[in-house]
C-alpha cells in the first residue's frame, strides 16, 4: 500500500499544477489565443529540454545577418506592401506568450499527421540538387488565399528544410496555410510544421511539445490580415528559419519579428551542418476516400493562377523572392541556379517556373494554378 505520505505529495504535487493552471493562463472568450507563462508553455515540458535555457532573443551576430537581409528587402515593387496580422496591437502581457487555440476546434496538443493512405498530395516547387548542407533559408513570400472546397482540404506555401540518415529524417518548413482542419477556417495563417524523430511523426505549430513561443504578439496559427490581389497589391513578408551560431537553435522570423525556436535538441539531424535537402513551393492536399481518381478535385494552389511564360512584375501569380540561404559558415548568399531544379507532378493543374535572379527581386520563382481534376 502506498504511504500516505506519498499520497499526501502527490495530492499537493496535483493541486499547485491546479493553481499553477489557473494563474497562468488568462482565458478570454474574445481571442483565439491565451498567453501562458513564457516558462510555462507546454513545449518545455518537452523530456529533451527539461533543462533547456529560453533563448529570448537571436545572437547579436545573428540579429546583424538577420536585419541586414530583412531591411534590405527592396520591396519596391509600388504595389507590394509588408505584411500585417489580424491579432490585437497589444499581445501577452510582459513576461507570457500566446499560444494559438483555434476557435471552433476542441484544442488538442496530439501530434497531427493526416493519413497518407487516403490522402492526395500535389507539389510545384523548386529543390535543391546538391547535398551541401545550409544552415538555413530567407526568403520574401508572397501571401494568397488559395480556395479549398472542403475542410479536407488544405493548400500552403512553404520553404522546407529536410535530412535524411539511416532511416532516420529530421524535416521542418515554415510560411503559411489555408488548413480548416487545424484552423477550423479557410484563413491564411503563419504556419510551422517538424518532426520530432521521424517523417510519419510530424506535427503542426505547437500542436506537440517543441517549439518555443518567444513573440509576445505573433504567433504560429496567426492570420494573415490582408491577402495579394491578383494583378494588383501584392502583400508578402519576409520568413527566415535560420541556426543561431551561438545556440545552435533553429529561429524563425516574420519581418523584422522574432517568432520563436527549435531547440536544437529537438531537431538531431540538422546538427551537422544544417539541412540537405531543400524545397521551396506549394502543396495541396485532398481526401481520397472512395473516390475515382477521375473524381477528385484538388484546391487552388498559390493564388489560383499557373506561372506566366513571360513573368514581368511578380503580380500574376503567387511567388517567393530573395531566395537565400545560410552557408557553413553564417553567410547569407544568394541560392545558385545551377544547384536547383523545377519539381512539379501535376502540370494539368499545377506548375513552377524558376526565373533565376528577376531584376530587382533577386533570385525568384513563381508556383501555382487552379486545381481541379489534377488525376484524370
Ligand atoms: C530599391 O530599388 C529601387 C529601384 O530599383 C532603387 O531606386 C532604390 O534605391 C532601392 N532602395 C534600396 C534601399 O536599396
Ligand atoms: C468539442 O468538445 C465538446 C465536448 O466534448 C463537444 O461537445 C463539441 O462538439 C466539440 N467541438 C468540436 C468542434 O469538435
Ligand atoms: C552547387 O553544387 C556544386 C556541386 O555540388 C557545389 O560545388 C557548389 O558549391 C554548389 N553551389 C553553392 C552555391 O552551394
Amino acid at each position: 500500500m502506498a504511504s500516505p505520505w506519498v499520497l499526501l505529495l502527490i495530492f499537493s504535487l496535483s493541486l499547485l499544477c491546479l493553481r499553477g493552471w489557473s494563474q497562468n493562463t488568462k482565458p478570454d472568450q474574445d481571442l483565439e489565443y491565451e498567453c501562458v507563462d513564457i516558462d510555462k508553455q507546454p513545449s518545455l515540458q518537452h523530456p529533451q529540454l527539461k533543462n533547456h535555457q529560453i533563448q529570448m532573443r537571436p545572437s547579436d551576430e545573428l540579429l546583424a545577418m538577420l536585419s541586414r537581409e530583412a531591411l534590405s528587402q527592396n520591396l519596391s515593387n509600388a504595389d507590394e506592401a509588408l505584411v500585417e496580422f489580424d491579432i490585437p496591437e497589444e499581445g501577452c502581457p510582459q513576461g507570457q506568450v500566446p499560444i494559438h487555440k483555434p476557435r471552433r476546434l476542441n484544442h488538442s496538443e496530439n501530434s497531427f499527421h493526416p493519413n497518407g493512405e487516403t490522402l492526395v498530395q500535389h507539389f510545384a516547387m523548386i529543390k535543391k540538387i546538391d547535398d551541401n548542407p545550409w544552415r538555413g533559408t530567407t526568403a520574401v513570400v508572397g501571401i494568397n488565399q488559395p480556395q479549398v472546397i472542403n475542410n479536407d482540404q488544405f493548400s500552403l506555401a512553404l520553404m522546407m528544410l529536410t535530412t535524411k540518415y539511416d532511416g532516420e529524417s529530421t524535416t521542418a518548413w515554415f510560411d503559411w496555410a489555408v488548413f480548416p482542419e487545424i484552423y477550423g477556417d479557410t484563413r491564411t495563417r503563419l504556419t510551422a510544421y517538424w518532426t520530432p524523430d521521424t517523417d510519419v511523426n510530424g506535427c503542426y505549430n505547437v500542436r506537440c511539445k517543441g517549439f518555443v513561443q518567444i513573440n509576445k504578439r505573433i504567433f504560429l496559427g496567426a492570420p494573415f490580415a490582408k491577402i495579394s490581389v491578383k494583378g494588383g497589391q501584392q502583400y508578402s513578408a519576409f520568413f527566415s528559419i535560420t541556426q543561431d551560431p551561438k545556440t545552435n537553435n533553429f529561429l524563425v522570423t516574420v519581418g523584422n519579428n522574432y517568432i520563436g525556436y527549435w531547440p536544437e535538441e529537438i531537431l538531431p539531424l540538422f546538427n551537422d551542418g544544417g539541412a540537405e535537402m531543400v524545397r521551396f513551393g506549394g502543396v495541396t492536399n485532398t481526401r481520397s476516400d472512395g473516390l475515382q481518381s477521375y473524381e477528385i478535385i484538388s484546391p487552388q494552389m498559390g493564388n489560383g493562377n499557373k506561372p506566366l511564360e513571360d513573368e514581368v512584375d511578380l503580380k500574376h501569380t503567387s511567388f517567393m523572392h530573395s531566395i537565400k540561404y545560410v552557408t557553413q559558415d553564417y553567410q547569407i548568399v544568394d541560392i545558385d541556379d545551377n544547384n536547383f531544379t523545377e519539381d512539379a507532378d501535376a502540370g494539368k493543374c499545377f506548375d513552377v517556373s524558376y526565373l533565376g535572379k528577376f531584376g530587382r527581386f533577386g533570385k525568384s520563382f513563381t508556383f501555382g494554378g487552379p486545381g481541379g481534376l489534377c488525376d484524370v
